[in-house]
């Protein structure tokens, strides 16, 4: 990604988080991000999610010259230049985001929704499934109505019925005001977003459990596909609440996070985020445990009563991997920033729960072509390797490997077969080994290269070249020899590029 051949004026706005509400916050991915992404830098509303790709960015100018900003500058471009990876790896993904009436109540919703806008002006699909627990229970106190809750959850009389709907409408509607009203105060100022809610979930009753009639309290029966992603594919933000509607028109209320997991099952989501008062989940000696299996969590619950967020998220995360959901994550709506960091950063802030292995590596497709020429283009443009158009890509697709961490492309190889000749009846090349900055130093590279040689085994190659301007000795450590360009086969030969004069080598098979 390069600024420099940008078209556009240099940006007239002031040196970056001044005069905004982020000034003197400090600097950090989240802030570089947020700023950069700024609603004058963005187009209001993006044509197509997947169309839309860096050339609308205005090239951003340096305006001061005092060294602290020109720091401050070089650390914004280094974030977001960080970033862009992991913005084209979500870019058109579909994420439910869970949470409480708790984390509508506290002071860092403001921040939760305003990133909830920048998430959707990144062309994420966004289902938002929101809870509403302390709020009903304020409205049932007022009312003067206690409810029993067995196992974590209430029995719904019908006259606390209003006390459920009146809070759940309450929180519907200050979300929808929060996101249409163009985020006032904030970066996203002028973003205005359209957030819908309505008729999406059937409910049934819970019925009698344990003996315990649940009333009103109900579960998740159906959710209307169609019409949730009709309006995700409309650039809609979906808002389900707690509530649902049976075949015979009664209403229920229901457990958020089955909703959640529901949404996410059905709508086959790529994440479903649930957002809680942890950072995440943590081990016995306090340490937060960044990634999990299902299983795990199962063993974490066993024997636990679901009575407390953090555990009826834990639930819902296995619940939802067991029905296909690929990734859910667990982060703190307390802490600022932690949505963005933890989609945005590679380290991420909370616990990620997923079946799969969390990195793979795998034949390249057709739609990894995106995140490959993130990888390529820095090592291209240093002359590392030899630049490659996104059509040679598309063409030469199968010869190609990705390591795939999370979504995004952090390793990628080829290996071509060599058109034979009498000296080499059976070689391959393997070409534009590349692993992203971040993620070097981990025999990343190693497996690459292990995972070609075997391929190049299975095709019946007995010999291995590489052509190498800077690598010579990692190739070296990895059992290639020393070899001329005499020694390649001779079709290969004529097409060598004597000004780039790469080093050649050679591995028997
Ligand atoms: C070469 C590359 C693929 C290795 O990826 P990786 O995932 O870091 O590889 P591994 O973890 O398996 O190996 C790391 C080791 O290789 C060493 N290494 C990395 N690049 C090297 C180079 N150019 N020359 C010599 N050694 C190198 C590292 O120092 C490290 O050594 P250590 O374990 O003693 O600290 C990666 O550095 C890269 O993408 N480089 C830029 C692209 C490139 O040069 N490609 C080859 C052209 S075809």
């Amino acid at each position: 990604m390069s600024f420099a051949s940008d078209p556009h004026p240099p940006d007239p706005e002031p040196p970056p988080l001044a005069n905004s509400p982020l000034a003197g916050l400090p600097v950090g991915p989240l802030h570089a991000l947020r700023h950069f992404l700024q609603p004058h830098h963005l187009p209001a509303r993006l044509p197509s999610p997947v169309k839309w790709r860096f050339s609308p960015l205005p090239r951003v100018t340096p305006v001061s010259t005092h060294p602290f900003q020109d720091t401050m500058s070089e650390q914004y471009v280094h974030w977001f230049r960080n970033s862009a990876p992991y913005i084209n790896a979500h870019r058109g993904k579909t994420f439910v985001l869970l949470f409480g009436g708790e984390a509508v109540n506290h002071d860092n919703f403001h921040n939760i929704v305003h990133d909830i806008a920048l998430l959707h002006s990144l062309g994420i699909r966004l289902v938002l499934v929101h809870g509403a627990r302390p709020q009903i229970d304020e409205n049932l106190a007022e009312m003067g109505i206690t409810t029993p809750i067995h196992n974590g959850l209430r029995v719904t009389t019908r006259e606390s019925l209003r006390g459920v709907l009146d809070a759940v409408g309450s929180i519907r509607l200050e979300i929808e005001a929060l996101l249409s009203m163009g985020l006032a105060n904030s970066p996203m100022f002028g973003a205005k977003i359209d957030a819908i809610s309505g008729n999406f979930i059937t409910a049934k009753p819970y019925g009698v459990r344990d003996g315990v009639d649940f009333g009103l309290t109900g579960e998740v029966r159906a959710v209307d596909v169609e019409a949730i992603s009709k309006n995700l594919t409309n650039h809609h933000i979906v808002i389900l609440g707690p509530t649902g509607y049976s075949t015979t028109g009664e209403v229920f209320n229901l457990l958020a996070e089955d909703v959640a997991v529901s949404a996410a099952t059905a709508l086959k989501a790529d994440k479903l985020i649930c957002l809680g008062d942890r950072d995440g989940i943590q081990s016995n000696d306090e340490r937060l445990l960044r990634e999990m299996i299902p299983n795990e969590v199962d063993q974490y619950l066993r024997g636990k009563k679901l009575d407390s967020e953090l555990l009826r998220h834990m639930h819902a995360a296995s619940e939802a991997c067991r029905r296909g959901v690929k990734r859910v994550h667990i982060i703190s709506y307390a802490r600022d920033g932690a949505l963005v960091q933890e989609l945005f950063t590679r380290d991420g802030s909370g616990t990620l729960i997923t079946h799969d292995p969390y990195e793979e590596i795998r034949e390249a497709e057709i739609e990894d072509i995106g995140g490959m020429l993130e990888l390529m283009r820095p090592l291209e443009e240093e002359g590392i390797l030899v630049r490659r158009s996104r059509e040679r890509l598309e063409n030469e697709i199968n010869h190609f490997v990705v390591i795939e961490r999370d979504g995004m492309i952090v390793g990628c190889a080829a290996l071509y077969p060599l058109p034979s000749d009498e000296r080499n009846p059976a070689s391959g090349e393997i070409a534009c080994v590349a692993v992203h900055t971040n993620y070097r130093n981990g025999d990343r590279g190693t497996e690459l290269l292990e995972f070609l040689e075997k391929r190049a085994g299975n095709k019946g190659l007995k010999k291995l070249f590489v052509l190498t301007t800077r690598t010579a000795l990692w190739f070296i450590e990895h059992g290639f020899k020393a070899a001329s360009v005499d020694d390649l086969p001779t079709e290969r030969k004529q097409l060598y590029n004597y000004q780039r004069n790469s080093q050649v080598f050679s591995k028997a098979l």
